[in-house]
């Protein structure tokens, strides 16, 4: 496996249309591996073919959903397509070919794929919040489109601040959870609250979670896996340690 480069705006190979893969061989294995490695590394939570110049239809999407004590793990996708959406979510969104840039973007709050698997298989998968998100995100990479295309607008530095400064901490709860508890402790400790309604965030998810706002939203979902995956840390961070 190795990293690849990731083009950046401005490349006209992210604004072609990309041909479906037709042979699931050993180049494509090495493709999905490759793509995996050079998202994680740079801490996104999606990746496209198109991104690392492969103008095929194939992406990975880092599922953070998952339940306590489980790791976060890459989908890849072959060939997918949307065939559910529903419900919507808004917030900022970025892009790996895009650093640094935030824009407003609108998303389904759920998206329903069918795709191929590396040896062509089908099957379909579904994603909720961050993972709907980025389902959207990639295959429209497989388009040529930049989410920049789909933004209401592009959020200035001042904007970004204001969205971030909100607080240090955020709460994101399912509506399933007692979520009244966990604030009111954060609270109580002198840490700052934001919001803990799934409209509010874009990260809806399956249980209780905390999550610690940065600028980088890559870093943002890492940090959020890893508070849903290991409850030391979210202690750590309830106490304010982290
Ligand atoms: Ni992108």
């Amino acid at each position: 496996m190795a990293l690849r480069n990731i083009l950046k705006e401005g490349d006209e190979t992210l604004t072609k249309h990309c041909r479906p893969v037709t042979d699931f061989n050993e180049r494509l294995h090495l493709l999905l591996d490759d793509m995996a490695e050079t998202m994680n590394d740079a801490e996104g939570v999606g990746l496209a073919a198109p991104q690392v110049g492969v103008l095929r239809r194939a992406v990975v999407v880092l599922e953070t959903n998952v339940a306590e004590g489980e790791e976060p793990y890459v989908i890849e996708l072959v060939n997918p397509r949307l065939i559910a959406t529903e419900g919507e979510q808004e917030g900022p969104e970025g892009c790996l070919s895009v650093p640094g840039v935030y824009g407003w973007v609108k998303r389904p709050a759920y998206a329903k794929v069918r795709a191929q698997d590396r040896n062509g298989e089908y099957f379909e998968v579904e994603g909720h919040g961050l993972t709907a998100r980025a389902f959207c995100h990639e295959i429209a990479h497989l388009e040529g489109q930049l989410f920049l295309e789909v933004s209401d607008h592009i959020m200035s530095e001042e904007e970004l601040e204001a969205y971030y400064k909100v607080a240090d901490l955020f709460l994101c709860m399912s509506e399933h959870e007692g979520f009244g508890i966990p604030i009111l402790e954060a609270m109580s400790r002198g840490i700052p609250v934001v919001a803990y309604a799934a409209t509010a965030v874009p990260y809806t998810m399956g249980g209780a979670g905390i999550l610690v706002r940065t600028k980088d939203e890559a870093s943002v979902s890492r940090k959020m896996a890893r508070v849903l995956c290991d409850s030391n840390y979210r202690e750590k961070i309830i106490a304010g340690q982290l």
